[in-house]
């Protein structure tokens, strides 16, 4: 076996796909492989917070999904309703923080307002700190980033500046990202962010994520010799 080369990541990040195709799998429509991908969810969360993980992004919905059918994009908000629910009643006793990450715009009032509860609510807790990716775009994070820039009236920015200003900015980058279903891009995912990221995709389909998936991707990540240019 070669050595170790790299500690635990202190951030993952998960590109969470399949769910459609999990569900055709089953012969199920596919709001059942959404239903299962929000079991896998909470399985990682607890998988990731036993393993000493310090950061978790999720990209649970991205800028470019409000192009599916209304019928998939209703059940998809109602997922993530009660799901908000759901940590609104469970996150202190996990020790959850929950911090959101993408445009507040065409989410409805009634989820801004569970997103904003939930956030305040667990800000300071110490365990896994939870980003959900929602409504999330990295152009549109790295546009987000450049406007406050202008309106501070900055002339020009250094790299740290834009990093200052993205939605987040107090969370390390991902040492890992890791992609599930097969697909390998980043679909508009932290794109800044991702400069130095090792890759990780799996075709396991979501819905079948487990904690064994995620200590597979862990260790491959170990393995890695991560140079950042040097020699
Ligand atoms: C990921 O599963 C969930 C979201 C993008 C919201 P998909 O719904 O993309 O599943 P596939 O890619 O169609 O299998
Ligand atoms: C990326 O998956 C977005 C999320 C997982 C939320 P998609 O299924 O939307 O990505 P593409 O369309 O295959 O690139
Ligand atoms: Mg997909």
């Amino acid at each position: 076996m070669p050595d170790t080369q790299n500690s635990l990541p202190r951030h993952i990040a998960i590109i969470m796909d399949g769910n459609g195709r999990w569900a055709a799998a089953h012969g199920l429509p596919r709001s059942a492989g959404h239903r299962e991908g929000a079991q896998a969810v909470r399985r990682t969360l607890e998988a990731a917070r036993e393993m000493g993980i310090a950061y978790l992004t999720l990209y649970a919905f991205s800028t470019e999904n409000w192009s599916r059918p209304p019928e998939e994009i209703d059940t998809l908000m109602k997922l993530l309703d009660r799901t908000l629910d759901e940590y609104q009643k469970s996150a202190h006793q996990k020790d959850y923080r929950i911090l959101v990450s993408g445009e507040r715009e065409r989410l409805s009032a009634g989820i801004l307002a569970k997103i904003d509860a939930l956030t305040r609510s667990t800000a300071q807790n110490k365990g896994l700190t939870v980003n959900l990716a929602l409504n999330y775009g990295a152009r549109q994070e790295i546009t987000y980033a450049f406007n406050r820039l202008l309106k501070a009236g900055l002339k020009e920015a250094t790299p740290s500046d834009i990093a200052k200003h993205l939605y987040q900015p107090e969370i390390p980058d991902p040492e890992l990202i890791i992609r599930t279903s097969g697909e390998e891009r980043l679909s508009n995912f932290l794109l800044w962010q991702a400069a130095y990221s090792e890759f990780y995709f799996t075709p396991v389909l979501w819905p079948d994520f487990t904690k064994e998936e995620l200590q597979k991707a862990i260790d491959a990540y170990r393995m890695r010799k991560r140079r950042f240019g040097g020699i």
